[in-house]
């Protein structure tokens, strides 16, 4: 039996508080139609408190897209987990490839983050990934391996079960590039092997591995079809009402046929 599917947004660096409102209220409406799907929106951080107005009352769940791993202090441009639990977010995505890249965010800093985010009860989407060259090389199984080692499992078999892993290989992230849903699967068995050794099988069973890299409504089905791919981590499609609510659409399908057969 599948997983009850997990859509989240990843709406980088784009809209401004007034339309992001705009966009979450089309989205709210549209979400009363899904029962099946665990929806997430991810806006920018001057968006969140307005949308977390508006998605009072709906099934809609809110996140943030990166946080530091400090309560509070002097830490000039950064944002807290309290500060993300007071402007209603109950998720936050960590270690994005683009935090990795431009930032220069390692896994030690990431491990902190989400560290930090389960101790204020935030669930961390925890992004793993590999680059074109590292895939070309075929070092992809090696770095995720990696990454995974140091940024997640690091966790007391305690923390584990509160953390979404988001598989998105970075050569297919905004290109239009796709990995097929049989290279997305092959590593997302792979990162259920890794949880599976490192806690349990238990454990690993439960954890929602996330595909993200050019999730658009017309590929949805075919890698939510993957018996290793519980839900989607979506950039570009996310920033559009209709596309977005289509993936949701083609998740909540799949998952109803799926458990039908
Ligand atoms: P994309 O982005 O869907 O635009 O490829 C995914 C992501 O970066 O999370």
């Amino acid at each position: 039996m599948k997983k009850r599917p997990l859509i989240a947004g990843n709406w980088k660096m784009y809209k401004t508080a007034s339309e992001a409102v705009t966009l979450v209220q089309t989205l709210k409406a549209a979400a009363h139609a899904v029962s099946n799907v665990t929806i997430v929106i991810c806006p920018p951080f001057t968006a969140l408190s307005e949308v977390s107005r508006v998605l009072k009352d709906s099934p809609i769940h809110l996140g943030a897209q990166n946080m530091y791993c400090a309560p509070e202090g002097a830490f000039t441009g950064e944002i807290s987990p309290m500060m993300l639990k007071d402007s209603g977010c109950r998720y936050v995505i960590l270690g994005h490839s683009e935090r990795r890249q431009y930032f220069k965010e390692d896994d030690i800093l990431i491990h902190e983050k989400v560290k930090t985010a389960l101790k204020y009860s935030i669930i961390p989407i925890v992004c793993v990934g590999e680059t074109l060259a590292e895939r070309e090389a075929k070092k992809h199984f090696d770095v995720v391996k990696a990454q995974f080692a140091d940024s997640i499992g690091r966790l007391e078999k305690e923390d584990i079960p509160k953390v979404v892993i988001a598989y998105e290989p970075v050569w297919a992230i905004g290109t239009g590039k796709t990995a097929t849903p049989d290279q997305a699967e092959q590593m997302h068995s792979y990162i259920r092997r890794l949880l599976n050794e490192r806690y349990s099988q238990e454990v690993g069973s439960r954890i929602p591995l996330l595909y993200g890299g050019s999730v658009k409504p017309d590929n949805t089905k075919s890698l939510m079809e993957k018996p290793n791919i519980d839900g989607a981590l979506v950039g570009g499609a996310s920033l559009k009402a209709e596309s977005f609510a289509q993936i949701i659409q083609e998740a909540q399908q799949t998952y109803e046929t799926g458990n039908k057969s």
